[in-house]
């Protein structure tokens, strides 16, 4: 295996990350299997960015792209006073929106998407208030066209069309940061004829059949929080890093974009359709893909294509719930607070299912596994005064009397024995002092499906295989 190969360079890189993270931030102060003891002040970003120790390395096998929270001190689009960050609850209510798409898609995959989308047209989907943002939180930046433009792009594991906003926006473009993409400018870009068989594909990928306009196929997408984008279907030069360019990649060129995409310029996908951007470069990359959300939005992360090192990683097989979905499940089987493992029935994680999602913020819980982690959490943290609910979040604390807490441990279990230890940035939601929350919410049904949110995935290196049909876990990925 050409991973393999690359292994005996890895470790010396990994040698070197290491040294230096001894030098980091000393957030945690004390540390024993069933607590991490913090200072408060860590549980909240700073306004200025500290990038990652990690050197992104790009090789002949991997490409690695640096990834920045939308909102946060590293984005760009956070410099950017007009574009309005959400607060806590808008945060939580688009967030709400986005598992309830998740859920009907899964319940009606037939359904999925909605509204036929003939021509590019503002009247053939309804357009709702253009200010949620309902399609994940984490940027990366890539190149698009000849000459190339420079794009930041929300990366989203849980659909496919890779696609940006495109002038002249002959209907409606959002409000975004960097200039919009003109494809009359590019000498790479072509229109997909409506003939096309790949043009008849949009309909698995996107859930709404294709439409035609002059002979050009036209693509519509409809997010769960009323956000779409329909425009004309192409092919364009693709630049990920210096070294590894596509040629000819199939993406999205949105004519009529609404919902704010927090200023981004579209989205990235990362889903499993045959038109996701990891489908289109699995002759490079193998559908391997890895990445890492940073601790705070006032630090860095990565998402890598190609190889990785996954020495330190532990693997669980994607489950059967997306087959012939965009969606990566998982098979949940416990989860443990403070060390124990809570009694909670294996029958709850089956009927249910799961999946991962890094567009997610909160992890759904199966209602009985909510119950059992929220009372296990509650009598952990008893010497804590609780306070008012946050939205969705009903445990939450007023920490402004404390400088340092002892948080529980939290921990996942996933089907061939796999233990994963989220991170303790990854168990509260809250950016006030006085309304810290468990970072957990219960579904409403026991048969939604459970979502492993981005919070709990902070600090980890996930590592995606699609051709092997896995998903890894490695702790400390970040730094
Ligand atoms: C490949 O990546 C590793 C670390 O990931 C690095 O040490 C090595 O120098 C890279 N090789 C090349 C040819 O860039
Ligand atoms: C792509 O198709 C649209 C609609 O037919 C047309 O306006 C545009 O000029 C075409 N672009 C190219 C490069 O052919
Ligand atoms: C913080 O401490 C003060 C003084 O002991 C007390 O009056 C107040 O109720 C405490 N606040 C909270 C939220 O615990
Ligand atoms: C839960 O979901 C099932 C299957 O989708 C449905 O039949 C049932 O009515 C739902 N129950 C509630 C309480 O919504």
């Amino acid at each position: 295996m050409k991973c393999f190969l690359y292994a005996h360079f890895l470790c010396l890189c990994l040698l070197f990350s290491l040294e230096k993270s001894y030098g980091f931030e000393g957030r945690e102060n004390a540390e024993n299997h069933h607590s991490h003891t913090i200072e408060t002040s860590s549980l909240f970003p700073s306004t200025s960015c500290k990038s990652s120790t990690k050197i992104l390395s790009n090789n002949d096998t991997k490409a690695s792209l640096k990834v920045v929270h939308k909102h946060g001190s590293c984005s760009t689009l956070y410099q950017d006073k007009t574009i309005a960050a959400p607060t806590d609850t808008e945060i939580l209510l688009q967030d709400q929106s986005r598992v309830k798409s998740i859920h009907s898609r899964l319940s009606n995959p037939k359904t999925s998407g909605g509204n036929d989308v003939t021509v590019i047209d503002s009247t053939t989907i309804p357009a709702k208030d253009g200010s949620v943002i309902g399609s994940g939180s984490y940027i990366v930046t890539v190149g698009l066209g000849t000459p190339q433009k420079e794009l930041s792009l929300i990366f989203d594991t849980a659909s496919d069309i890779t696609w940006t906003q495109c002038q002249p926006c002959a209907i409606s473009c959002y409000k975004q940061k960097e200039q919009k993409f003109d494809p009359s400018q590019s000498t790479s870009y072509t229109n997909i004829s409506c003939s096309s068989s790949i043009c008849s594909s949009l309909t698995s990928a996107t859930g709404t059949p294709p439409g035609c306009a002059s002979s050009t196929c036209v693509y519509a997408i409809q997010y769960g929080d009323g956000s779409f984008t329909i425009g004309f279907f192409g092919t364009e030069k693709l630049t990920l890093t210096s070294t590894d360019a596509f040629d000819n990649i199939y993406f999205g060129c949105g004519q009529n974009n609404q919902g704010l995409f927090g200023g981004s310029a579209g989205i990235l996908g990362l889903g499993r359709d045959k038109l996701s951007l990891v489908s289109q470069t699995a002759q490079k990359y193998n559908k391997i893909f890895s990445y890492c959300l940073p601790s705070s939005s006032s630090s860095t992360g990565f998402l890598t294509f190609g190889c990785s090192d996954t020495k330190n990683a532990k693997f669980t097989p994607l489950s059967t719930i997306s087959a012939g979905t965009s969606f990566y499940g998982l098979d949940f089987t416990g989860i443990s607070v403070g060390g124990t493992k809570l009694a909670i029935s294996a029958s709850v994680f089956s009927t249910a299912g799961g999946l991962i999602d890094a567009g997610t913020v909160i992890t759904r819980l199966p209602p009985p596994a909510y119950s059992a982690l929220r009372a296990s959490f509650r009598k952990l943290m008893s010497k804590y005064p609780r306070t008012k609910a946050l939205s969705i979040l009903d445990t939450c604390y007023d920490l402004s009397n404390y400088s340092t807490i002892s948080v529980p441990k939290i921990g996942f279990f996933f089907s061939g024995g796999v233990e994963v230890d989220i991170d303790v940035t990854g168990v509260f939601f809250g950016s006030s002092i006085s309304q810290v929350c468990l970072a957990f919410a219960g579904n409403k049904n026991a048969t939604d499906v459970l979502i492993f949110g981005s919070v709990q995935q902070k600090t980890l290196e996930v590592f995606y295989d699609g051709s092997a049909e896995k998903v890894g876990f490695a702790s400390g990925g970040c730094s």
